[in-house]
């Protein structure tokens, strides 16, 4: 491992920019020394950072490797998965480990574990998506949380798949703020959505652009609301997952402005995609839009800047992905006859520090400590990974990116890593991009290219809930 200097960069946390150099010791970040300062110690390995920003490495707190839905299984694994990550500037993952109905808690963790051991490039942790609540699980609820597994999620949407009913996440949550966990929800009223969905297909409305028709945004605020008030009767933190309508922001808006300990995330899906995507015509016709069907749905254009100002008045604390990747062939083909069975989710676990850099740091709708606060400083802290990761601090983990704020690239299905036909990007270009990743202390990112070792990221345990 040894000791690493990384010389001349600006460092950026969420709230200071500096000129320093970093000294690396056995994985963490040792020393920090103003320009010239560095002692005449040898170091086995000096990374010229001059003209460039060093970061606290990206973490995404909502990815789908390797995961059983819509009849099919999310294309990237945790091997795949993570060189993507760790290739956009990712160095952490918090991973959505799935309870199948009618089985213990312990069997869904033991299972994603399995999934995870030995293939990753990054480090990972794990959420439990709860389909069952009943004393038994609820009970379980503690043991992970004593193995650092610290949040739950649960669904709204989806009935008779992952959909949990008001009582569940009523007792999910009671349990959570009995033992500090957070409850993190996928906020949108399944019930009268599948209603919409069969009424459309019965009128011969089966094309992509029915998934957004059919979820209306009304749908989604009715969940966050809904879900913000039983959390507040249970006395627990909510985190609503995934959030994409601007009137949903509302609901998330009015309760932190009385004070309430909730939180929101988005995606880049929808700061940068729109349903007229879901309506576009191309190499598939006019199933091309199979390729933007993800869950919540893409909203009207216009939505875009609600969410980008909800990012920089932290109304909205957390950009993450909801990386659920499906090949058009074979995978997104299922719903061909009909939307309703396009297989939901989009491929992102790599391209999320590009798009928010190129479109929201060089475009001045954020500034770069905030870039840092969103996409690693705030979900480090919202899920419990704070101070080991999150920030650039003596003592903290060297999960490290240099970032070249000038570097560009075409955003491609052929040139990007993760294991999807298709890109959501193909052809954008992108100005701004890593130079360098360092996982723990180690380079495992350089030049383009991955010089990191398969299974040397590591499970990470995370303290309860504690903001
Ligand atoms: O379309 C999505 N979001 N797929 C993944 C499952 C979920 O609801 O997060
Ligand atoms: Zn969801
Ligand atoms: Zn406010
Ligand atoms: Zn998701």
């Amino acid at each position: 491992m040894g000791r690493t200097l990384i010389q001349g960069g600006i460092v950026v946390t969420a709230v200071d920019t500096y000129e320093a150099d970093l000294a690396v010791v056995d994985g963490k970040i040792a020393a920090i020394f103003g320009p010239g300062a560095a002692p005449a110690i040898t170091f086995d390995r000096t990374i010229d950072a001059k003209g460039k920003y060093v970061f606290p490495g990206g973490i995404d707190a909502h990815t789908h490797l390797d995961m059983p839905f819509g009849g099919t299984t999310s294309s990237d694994d945790f091997e795949t998965g993570t060189l993507a990550a760790a290739y956009g500037g990712t160095t952490s993952i918090v991973d959505f480990a799935i309870q199948t109905k009618g089985d213990a808690l312990r069997k869904g963790i033991d299972t994603w574990h399995a999934k995870a051991e030995g293939k990753a490039a990054i480090d990972y942790a794990f959420h439990m998506i709860m389909t069952d609540v009943n004393e038994s699980t609820a009970a379980e609820m503690g043991t992970l949380v004593n193995e650092g597994v610290t949040s739950f999620k649960l669904f709204m949407a989806y009935p008779g798949v992952l959909y949990a009913d008001d009582g569940m996440i009523f007792r999910a949550m009671q349990r959570a703020g009995e033992i500090g966990a957070l409850i993190c929800m996928h906020a949108e009223n399944g019930i009268p959505i599948d209603i919409l969905i069969a009424q459309a297909i019965a009128k011969g409305n089966t094309a992509p652009k029915y998934h957004a028709l059919t979820r209306p945004q009304i749908a989604e605020a009715e969940g966050t609301h809904r879900a913000i008030c039983l959390a507040e009767m249970a006395g627990s933190p909510v985190y609503i997952v995934h959030l994409s309508a601007a009137r949903a922001l509302e609901k998330v808006v009015e309760a932190r402005d009385r004070g309430l300990p909730a939180y929101a995330e988005t995606c880049p899906q929808y700061l940068f995609c729109s349903d007229d995507d879901l309506g576009r015509e191309g190499e598939y016709g006019a199933f091309e839009g199979a390729k933007f069907v993800c869950t919540p749905p893409l909203r009207p254009k216009a939505m875009q800047e609600d969410l980008w100002r909800g990012l920089k008045t932290n109304d909205l604390q957390v950009v993450s992905t909801d990386h659920c990747p499906f090949c058009m062939k074979g995978q997104k083909e299922l719903g061909r006859e009909s939307f309703a069975k396009v297989p939901n989710g989009m491929p992102g676990i790599e391209t999320r520090l590009y798009l928010l850099w190129d479109g929201g740091v060089r475009t001045g709708r954020i500034s770069m400590n905030r870039f840092v606060e969103i996409t690693s400083t705030a979900p480090a802290k919202i899920f419990g990974l704070y101070p080991h990761k999150g920030t650039i601090a003596v003592g903290a983990d060297a999960d490290l990116v240099v970032w070249d704020p000038n570097k560009k690239h075409v955003l491609s299905q052929k040139t990007l890593h993760m294991r999807v036909d298709y890109s959501p990007y193909e052809g954008q270009e992108v100005t701004g991009g890593a130079s360098y990743v360092l996982s723990r202390g180690n380079v495992i990112i350089e030049d383009g290219k991955y010089v990191g070792k398969k299974g040397d990221g590591r499970f990470v345990k995370r303290s309860t809930f504690g903001l």
